[in-house]
Formats: structure tokens, sequence, C-alpha cells
């Protein structure tokens, strides 16, 4: 493989994997089907929504307005989370539901995700972002939403509903389960690193600070209002 650079490669090893692996491995998805994106401009949504146009999807993707310019510029349609019409405006663009849902809030988000499919779309629910305010455990909220995909699989319908984790097989005793993650693992991330190589994924570092600078680096982090997507990069 040629060079990629070393920092951009670093914003894809956890992100591109789990993007690839959700779009490409749980939902199969296709040219010509429509998408949903939950935070479309995050770390792990800014990579679904560039793989997703790669492979000829129609995407629309939930962010705040400040990211709205540059995911039209990706050719996604945006929609505010918080506009309270938002489940309206997705069937307005899929007025039959969408092919594939990948949600990282849980919770109510990913109830209405579920809603949003058509009859046999597929949800890729990834996180409990909307839970992880450090207040209470959270299996209080992850098992509820276990249970939540497990009855949507159990009922009669051509939907599918599963929980991704990128860590899956890792640490299986078995060492066959093991070695199945590594070698999925060094396959994925390879394709990943050549569409990075390739220009088709473009690594999104929104600031670089040397580490003399990382309470400053902290604070663009944490930052409601940056408007510049992506990892913030620390160089020793
Ligand atoms: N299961 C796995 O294997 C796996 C792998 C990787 C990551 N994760 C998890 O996935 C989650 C996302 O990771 P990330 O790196 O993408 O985080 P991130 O870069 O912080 O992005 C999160 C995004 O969520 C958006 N957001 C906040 N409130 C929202 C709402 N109510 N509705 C829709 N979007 C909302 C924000 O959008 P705006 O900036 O537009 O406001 C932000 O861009 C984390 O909880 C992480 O731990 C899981």
């Amino acid at each position: 493989m040629d060079a990629v650079r070393v920092d951009e490669a670093e914003t894809l090893i956890v992100n591109g994997l789990t993007a690839y692996q959700m779009l490409h491995t749980k939902a199969k998805v296709r040219a010509g089907q429509t998408v949903l994106v939950t935070g479309a401009a995050g770390g792990v949504g800014s990579i679904l929504v560039q793989l997703a146009r790669n492979a000829g999807a129609h995407v629309i993707g939930t962010a705040s307005p400040r990211h709205h310019e540059a995911l039209r510029a990706l050719g996604v349609e945006p929609i505010d989370y918080r506009d309270p019409d938002l489940a309206a405006r997705v069937r307005t663009l899929a007025p039959d539901g969408v092919d594939a849902v990948f949600d990282h809030l849980g919770g109510a988000s990913v109830t209405l995700s579920y809603r949003l499919l058509n009859r046999t779309g597929t949800l890729v629910s990834y996180s409990i972002a909307a839970a992880l305010d450090g207040t209470r455990p959270i299996l209080l909220d992850f098992l509820p939403l276990l249970a939540k995909l497990a009855f949507w699989n159990h009922l009669p319908t051509h939907r599918h509903a599963s929980f991704y984790d990128i860590w899956a097989g890792a640490g299986k005793p078995d060492s066959a389960k093991r070695e199945a993650f590594r070698a999925r693992t060094r396959t994925d991330l390879t394709h990943v690193l050549n569409l990075l190589r390739d220009g088709v994924l473009t690594a999104q570092i929104a600031a670089r600070f040397p580490l003399a600078e990382a309470a400053a680096a902290m604070e663009l982090a944490e930052s409601s209002t940056r408007t510049a997507p992506g990892k913030i990069i620390l160089a020793p």
C-alpha cells in the first residue's frame, strides 16, 4: 500500500472500521438504496456518509445546522436532529421508508429509527449516546435496547435490527473465533485504508495541536459551537 499520513489513518482505525462493517457487513447497503445516518457529522457518522455515497446510496443525515453545508457538499440531505418534524422530513425524502438506519443514540431515537425503515429495512444500532451522561449505570439503558432489538426481530416482518460491536469476538476464549475477529479486522481495515489512499475517504481532522497545548485541544473538542467536524490531533 502507498503511504497514507499517520494522523489521517488514525482517524479511521476505530471509526472507519465501525462505519465500514456496519454499512457493508451488517446492512449490506447497495447502490440506489436510501440510508439514514444519525449524527452524520460525527466521527463515525461522517465516515458512514462518505462510504454510503461511494456505494451509490442516497444519504439522509441528522446533524446540527452548523454542519449542514459541509454535509450537502458530500451529497448528503441534512436534517436538524432538534427539528420536531424530523420523522415527517425523512418520510418526505423516503416515502416508503429507508433501507437502513445507523443509530448511535438509543432510547427514543432507536425506536423512531426502526419506525422509519421500509418493509425490508435494516436497523443497525451502535451506541446509547443519548444516555451516556454519566448519571446512571449504562446497563440500565443498554439492556432495554437489546430487549427492544430482540423483540423487533421476533415480529413477523422482513425488517432486521441488531447491535454492532467492533470488538465482537475479540476476547473469545475459542481461538477460532478470535482468529476470525483478527482476519475480519485485517481485511476490512485494509479496505478502509485503501479508500483513504484513493481519495474516496477524506480523513476529518478538525485541528492539530502540539502535546504541550493539550488543554486547548480538549477545550476545542468540548466546544459545542465549533464548525469544523472531525478529530482533534495531538502531535508529540
Ligand atoms: N459499537 C461500536 O463498536 C462503536 C464503535 C465506535 C464508536 N461507538 C460509539 O458511537 C458513538 C458515536 O461516536 P462518534 O465518535 O461518532 O462520536 P462523535 O464524534 O462525538 O459524534 C457524535 C455526534 O452525535 C451528534 N448528536 C448529538 N446529539 C444528537 C441527537 N440528539 N441526534 C442526532 N445526533 C446527535 C453530534 O452532532 P452535531 O455535532 O451535529 O451536534 C455529533 O456529531 C459513541 O457513543 C461511541 O462510543 C461505538
